[in-house]
């Protein structure tokens, strides 16, 4: 997406519309002072009649504004000034975005107030690229239009450039999640990825089921064998660090859909389920922004790509699987699938010399039912790698929170048959027992695992963001690697 800097006095700039923005305090900043002078006061008066209050995301049009070459002139809340970040100029953008993406337009000018450090200004961006687009990639008639241009009037060229690249990034994430699950097959993904690879200079390898096969991903291989759709798995290499410089491995579950298997899922719970490969598309979604920000570290992307379905041959309750690790797992219910799946790509991950990992999983329900639908759940093994990913997160507004790791959930996951079952003893602390089962695999390397069952895919629209896959993360994830370079 076109978002160009500008020097232009805000008061002469052509465009659609212009947004400027207030916290609740009503102090106009100096941008939009201009523009309240040029359009006679006009904005003081919504403020001292209420009709504008600077609550978060609140969105007020003047329409054809007198005074100003703009066809309005939109005011969105900043909220309270004192807590105002990333997450809040990311909102407070998008907001005004996704009204304005209402109809076609071919520019709209951001004229947003504040002395704001680049990441302030890199995430509001980010919000106005997102904002403007929707899920609706199959309607005939779009719901949301994506804007000809933006002109930008704060912040310096670098920040806006960045922003638009996580914009870009995180819409590349959501669209890989919103396409149809009949689309969006292992074999799509991975051409995707593939293509995404050479235009970016991502080092690409992709097994196919036979290389699979040699490589012993019984695990990963079972979970797929009830699809007509054939697995595969994908690495991704970035080296923008020295080669002997550790690697960082983010690691992504690709199940495109899950109907559950056998232990097959309700409709309702079963109708979102395209979502299942959104860990995935988020690794994918980082590895093209790393690359396109040139970060000096080197990050590798694994993710397994399957999907879970039921014919004569789809793996069974009771079956015992030997994993590439070389434990073997008894299946008790074939819904647990995403963690037999991630059981052998973090594998892969280690025995090919990741020193860190992160996980991303739209692993349990269990984890919705602890935090709800927009914070995403944090256990790990080693709590100094967490820690880091938690700051992260809390630098870019995203919510996280971490669960306990304690030895007893470990007792829940041993079978009487096999190594570990796939399942705990019932459905209480599901996303901890889960958790203690990808630790099996990781080893003895630092790693975290991140639920993002609830935050990855919104099934009601937010002010800011269309409803579908929304990119969770990928911010934190950059914001990580940058901390770490
Ligand atoms: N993909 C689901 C988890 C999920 C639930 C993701 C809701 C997004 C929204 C996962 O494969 C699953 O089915 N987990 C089971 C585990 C259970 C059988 C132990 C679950 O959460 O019910
Ligand atoms: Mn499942
Ligand atoms: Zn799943």
């Amino acid at each position: 997406m076109n978002v160009q800097a500008t020097t232009t006095v805000v008061t002469e700039l052509e465009s659609d519309a212009m947004v400027a923005g207030i916290f609740t305090d009503g102090i106009l900043g100096s941008n939009l002072a201009d523009l309240n002078a040029a359009v006679g006061g006009a904005v003081t008066r919504l403020v001292e009649r209420r009709d504008i209050t600077g609550k978060a995301a609140e969105v007020v049009r003047v329409l054809s504004p007198s005074g100003l070459q703009a066809g309005e002139l939109v005011i969105v809340g900043l909220g309270d000034r004192a807590a105002f970040g990333q997450a809040q100029a990311l909102q407070a953008a998008g907001a005004a975005a996704k009204q304005l993406a209402g109809r076609p337009r071919n520019r709209i000018a951001y004229c947003l107030d504040g002395d704001w450090d680049d990441a302030v200004t890199s995430a509001a961006v980010c919000g106005a690229v997102t904002g403007c687009h929707g899920q609706d990639l199959y309607r005939s008639e779009r719901k949301l239009h994506v804007f000809g241009e933006i002109l930008w009037s704060t912040g310096s060229p670098q920040a806006i450039a960045e922003g638009v690249v996580l914009g870009e990034c995180i819409n590349l994430t959501r669209r890989l999640v919103n396409e149809p699950p009949s689309m969006m097959t292992p074999v799509r993904f991975a051409e995707e990825a593939a293509g995404l690879a050479t235009t970016f200079g991502l080092d690409i390898d992709v097994w196919d089921e036979r290389r699979l096969h040699d490589e012993r991903c019984g695990a990963l291989l079972s979970v797929a064998r009830g699809s007509a759709h054939p697995p595969r798995l994908v690495t991704l290499r970035y080296q923008g660090a020295a080669d002997d410089e550790p690697a960082i491995a983010l690691v992504g579950k690709g199940v495109t859909f899950d109907s559950g298997g056998y232990s097959l899922k309700p409709t309702d719970a079963m109708k979102t389920m395209k979502c299942d490969m959104a860990g995935a598309a988020t690794v994918l979604g980082a590895l093209v922004a790393v690359a396109r920000l040139s970060l000096p570290v080197n990050v590798h992307g694994y993710v397994g790509l399957v999907e879970n379905m039921v014919s004569g041959d789809a793996y069974k309750l009771g079956d015992v699987l030997t994993s590439r690790r070389g434990k073997t797992i008894e299946v008790l219910n074939t819904d647990a699938e995403g963690r037999l799946v991630l059981a052998d790509v973090l594998d892969v991950a280690v025995s090919q010399g990741a020193h860190r990992i992160i996980d991303l999983a739209t692993l349990t329900g269990a984890c919705v039912v602890a935090l709800g639908t927009d914070v995403a759940g944090v256990m790990t093994n080693d709590q100094a790698w967490c820690d880091e990913l938690i700051a992260a997160a809390q630098v870019c507004g995203e919510p996280v929170w971490q669960l306990p790791m304690f030895a007893e959930y470990a007792e829940q996951i041993k079978s009487d048959v096999a190594d570990l079952k796939n399942i705990g003893d019932g459905r209480w602390g599901g996303a901890i027992t889960a958790a203690k089962f990808l630790e099996q695999f990781v080893g003895d390397r630092p790693w975290v695992h991140v639920d993002i069952a609830g935050p990855s895919f919104a099934e009601k629209p937010k002010p800011w963001l269309d409803a579908g896959g929304t990119g969770c993360l990928l911010r934190t994830l950059l914001q990580l690697l940058r901390m770490r370079s």
